[in-house]
């Protein structure tokens, strides 16, 4: 059995849940250890896949799907396939018992997603978009858009976006921190 399946049968022992903690921190350093991991625990998962926490990916593993060359900006993301709240409608006399409520999350290729966002259950984002900083996505979002806000709307294609910012791009991808930091400082006059 491996990890990630031994986790998730024991996942309500106080002792394995602290295991888990320390496993994912020390174990799970890359990128490609991190996807195994997913994978092991039920999502499907491309190649060259960027994701800051396996946490990240939310509960249930099984309901995500996320295409090949998806970057997730920063460790904030959240993939929400459940929806907590509902259970609590039975605490407030309204549902008979508590029930859960889940849906799919599915990304699909060469998709950027911008720092600190939200993806609810149900949605899908199609291939080759970008999300923008923040956002809350609530509804599928079609392949080749820029979409940002909260909830997350189309703001443009990724070919107005590009064209766009085309004249003021910096070719520094791949540069140390202080080679950076020089470029910025004579551009900027800082
Ligand atoms: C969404 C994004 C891709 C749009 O880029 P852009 O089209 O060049 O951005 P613009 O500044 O021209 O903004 C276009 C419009 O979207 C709005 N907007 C831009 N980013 C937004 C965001 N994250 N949330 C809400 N609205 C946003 C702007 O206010 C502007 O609105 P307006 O037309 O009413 O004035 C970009 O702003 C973004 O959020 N990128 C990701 C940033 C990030 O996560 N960086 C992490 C570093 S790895």
């Amino acid at each position: 059995m491996n990890a990630a399946i031994f986790f998730q049968r024991h996942q309500n022992n106080r002792f394995v849940y602290i295991a888990k903690k320390l496993y994912i921190r020390l174990c799970l350093r890359n990128d490609a250890a991190k996807v195994k991991y997913l994978r092991n625990a039920g999502a499907k998962v491309g190649n060259n896949v960027h994701i800051g926490r396996i946490d990240q990916v939310g509960t249930e593993p099984c309901l995500v799907s996320i295409g090949d060359n998806v970057y997730f900006s920063g460790s904030e993301t959240l993939l929400l396939t459940h929806d907590g709240g509902i259970s609590h409608t039975y605490l407030m006399g309204i549902a008979p018992k508590r029930f859960d409520n889940f849906g799919r999350i599915r990304i699909g290729n060469n998709c950027f997603i911008g720092i600190r966002c939200i993806i609810m259950k149900g949605v899908t984002i199609g291939d080759n978009c970008i999300i923008g900083a923040g956002s809350v996505v609530t509804k599928d979002i079609p392949s080749g858009s820029v979409a940002c806000g909260v909830p997350a709307r189309v703001i443009e294609t990724v070919e107005t976006y590009y064209s766009k910012n085309k004249n003021n791009l910096d070719n520094t991808i791949g540069w140390n921190m202080y080679k950076k930091r020089k470029y910025l400082e004579e551009k900027y006059k800082v």
